[in-house]
């Protein structure tokens, strides 16, 4: 199975850098990996356009609701619509910055999956979690709360909070514990479907570390944030793939 390579460009971009989604997009086709990015919203039609294909696009977040009175917000829908491929839901900065729970993060991954498109849903423990040793009963509880009804069209994102942005990264042992922790409870949810869910590591992937990431048991694929801004980084990221 080729690694996944997600780019999540936060609130990042103006029309100036579909120029960087346009490279990306011209050498997809010479990647082993495939490329997937979530430009901000502002982007998402002009980078459709330019990808042609290439590279899926998709969103950053979606409302839970198909329409309605919530003004500023953009619903599953309305992405499909663009012609998004996926959605990312869950992110901590969302979860933290947004006072996102589990119930509104599994609301919005239904919402997704009924407009049709692919849900990267995120989990991770914070600093302090993790050196408690609470790393696997977090993820479980995030797990519980947050999962959709159904296995299909489903990537599990593992996020640390603490390795977003900071250039830390776990041990790689840390890594193999927690997506193996994952997949016991995407089994035990879905049962045989649990097997066929991709989970991404995410958290201060560069290209320096991406190759040793990428080889962990497990490991399909990565998240990126700060290392996909522009195409020279996510495409050395893909080619350690
Ligand atoms: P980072 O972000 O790669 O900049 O650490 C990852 C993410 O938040 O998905």
């Amino acid at each position: 199975m080729p690694a996944l390579i997600v780019g999540n460009w936060k609130m990042n971009g103006l029309g100036d850098d579909i120029a960087e989604i346009a490279a990306m997009a011209g050498s997809a086709a010479n990647s082993a990996s495939r490329l997937w990015i979530a430009p901000p919203f502002t982007l998402i039609d002009r980078a459709v356009i330019v990808s042609a294909g290439a590279v899926s696009i998709g969103g950053q977040d979606c409302h839970a609701k198909p329409s309605g009175a919530h003004t500023g917000c953009i619903s599953a829908a309305m992405l499909a619509d663009l012609g998004a491929g996926f959605v990312i839901v869950g992110h901590s900065e969302r979860r933290r910055g947004n006072g996102e729970t589990d119930a509104d993060v599994r609301a919005k991954a239904e919402a997704a999956r009924a407009a049709g498109l692919q849900v990267i849903l995120c989990i991770g423990e914070t600093q302090a979690q993790h050196d408690a040793g609470e790393t696997d009963a977090v993820l479980a509880a995030q797990l519980a709360g947050s999962l959709p009804a159904d296995a299909e069209g489903l990537i599990v994102a593992y996020e640390p909070v603490w390795a977003i942005g900071t250039g830390l990264t776990p041990t790689l042992a840390d890594v193999a514990a927690a997506h193996a922790c994952i997949r016991e409870r995407l089994t035990a949810r879905y049962g045989g479907g649990g097997h066929g869910v991709r989970i991404l590591y995410g958290g201060s992937v560069t290209p320096a570390n991406a190759a040793d990431l990428l080889k962990v048991a497990d490991v399909g694929g990565v998240l990126v944030g700060g290392a996909s801004l522009t195409a020279a980084s996510l495409l050395a990221i893909a080619a350690a793939a």
